[in-house]
């Protein structure tokens, strides 16, 4: 008999194996899951921590003993997600004489699990790294699939690498902390995932919708099997193309408008989700402006789950944009900026029906301005 509060390690099928997901590296889901860090850093000679001071301050006591590591303690905010700081960083990994074969920790939301990533990636031309992701966004998404990075004043994620974990564990005790904002960023991401997802993930989260929409009251049994499910999902798609040469750009649906949104309001001001959530309206609708969309209560579907989910369908549904102005020159200003596209064409994931879209997609110039027009009204 499980409670809310004693949810089991997963035993649905996960640890997501390498049979069972094409990953090469443990992920534990469930509500003790960061009990098997010890167990999982025994290998290594030397581990050292990279924490969240947020998280930390948390829920630092439920790593036991790991606590006494050497850390670094990173000021939360995605504007330190940047060059200065991981310069910081690699000076410290330095300094607590870490080798090849060491391990760095990471202890936080996906801006930490990204630095700590990248940081592993360079130090000494790579050593290990393991993630235990607090954040719903993080174990939905950031912490799976290898992708590193910081940014750079030019854009988003601008500098990275490739750069897959050890193993991954998605405590989902860690959650219930999440402030409202940032759980509906990660619910964006669940959002997306679903939308990509070739099993019934899209119909099971319409229904769960309700019942997870915040983070104190949400039923974190039916949580635990949507972020299986997105894991999941994920794996997948990074399996078919780890390096992200074609198909597993899918995963970007959302993100070119998304990160032309963040870049436009300042990174930091819409959190990274709820860029997204936004960014899949504008594709959904030029899906419908270009013919791509088959399914056509699609848009409809996802509008209803948005709201259901407490995240905004339009601009003007985000709280930001009373003090913060977004156009559409700025956001086009945006779009030239993202890294998944040329500089002056950038390109797009379309919808076409769930599970189903078309990457690479370019947009006519005044199908764009409509479709960002329209958003914007
Ligand atoms: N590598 C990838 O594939 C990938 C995928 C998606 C997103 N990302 C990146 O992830 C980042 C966003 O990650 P995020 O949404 O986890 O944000 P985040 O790491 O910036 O954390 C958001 C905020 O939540 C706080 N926080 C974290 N866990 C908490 C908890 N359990 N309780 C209370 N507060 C907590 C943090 O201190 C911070 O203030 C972006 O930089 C984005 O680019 C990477
Ligand atoms: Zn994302």
């Amino acid at each position: 008999m499980t409670t809310q509060r004693e949810l089991p390690l997963s035993d649905a099928g996960f640890p997501v194996d390498s049979a069972e997901s094409m990953l090469s590296y443990p992920v534990l889901v469930g509500a003790r899951a960061i009990e098997a860090a010890g167990e999982l850093c025994r290998p290594f000679e030397h581990v050292a921590l990279l924490a969240d001071e947020t998280v930390l301050g948390l829920h630092g006591e439920r790593l036991g003993d790991l606590c006494n590591l050497p850390t670094f303690i990173l000021t939360p905010g995605e504007a330190n997600k940047d060059w200065k700081h991981l310069g910081q960083i690699l000076e410290f990994m330095s300094s607590a004489g870490l080798s090849r074969d060491s391990l760095l920790l990471t202890f936080g939301g996906g801006m930490t699990g990204d630095m700590g990533g990248l940081a592993a990636s360079l130090f000494k031309r790579g050593m290990s790294v393991g993630h235990i992701p607090s954040t719903l966004l993080s174990q939905v998404d950031a912490s799976v699939g290898g992708k590193t990075a910081v940014n750079l004043p030019a854009g988003k994620n601008l500098a990275g690498t490739f750069h897959p974990p050890r193993f991954v564990l998605a405590d989902l005790d860690l959650l219930r902390t999440q402030d409202l904002n940032e759980w509906r960023s990660g619910l964006g991401e669940v959002v997306k995932t679903a939308l990509l997802a070739r099993a019934p993930l899209f119909g099971e989260l319409e229904k769960a919708a309700l019942s997870i929409a915040n983070p104190e009251s949400a039923d974190y049994e039916t949580l635990s099997t949507l972020v299986q499910a997105c894991i999941r999902t994920k794996a997948q798609w990074v399996q078919t193309d780890p390096t992200e040469q074609g198909s597993r750009k899918a995963l970007n649906l959302g993100h070119t408008f998304g990160h032309a949104i963040e870049h436009a309001t300042g990174y930091g001001t819409v959190p990274h989700g709820i860029a997204v959530a936004m960014g899949l309206v504008l594709a959904m609708n030029a899906s419908k402006a270009t013919g791509t969309l088959l399914e056509h209560d699609l848009q409809e579907r996802i509008l209803q789950l948005l709201q259901n989910l407490g995240l905004p369908r339009s601009w003007k549904e985000c709280p930001k944009s009373e003090q913060t102005p977004l156009s559409t020159r700025s956001l086009v200003q945006g779009l030239a900026q993202d890294k998944k596209g040329q500089v002056a064409k950038p390109r797009f994931v379309l919808p076409q029906a769930i599970g189903k879209v078309l990457w690479d997609q370019e947009l006519e110039t005044t199908t764009l301005n409509a479709v960002i027009d329209g958003w914007l009204a």
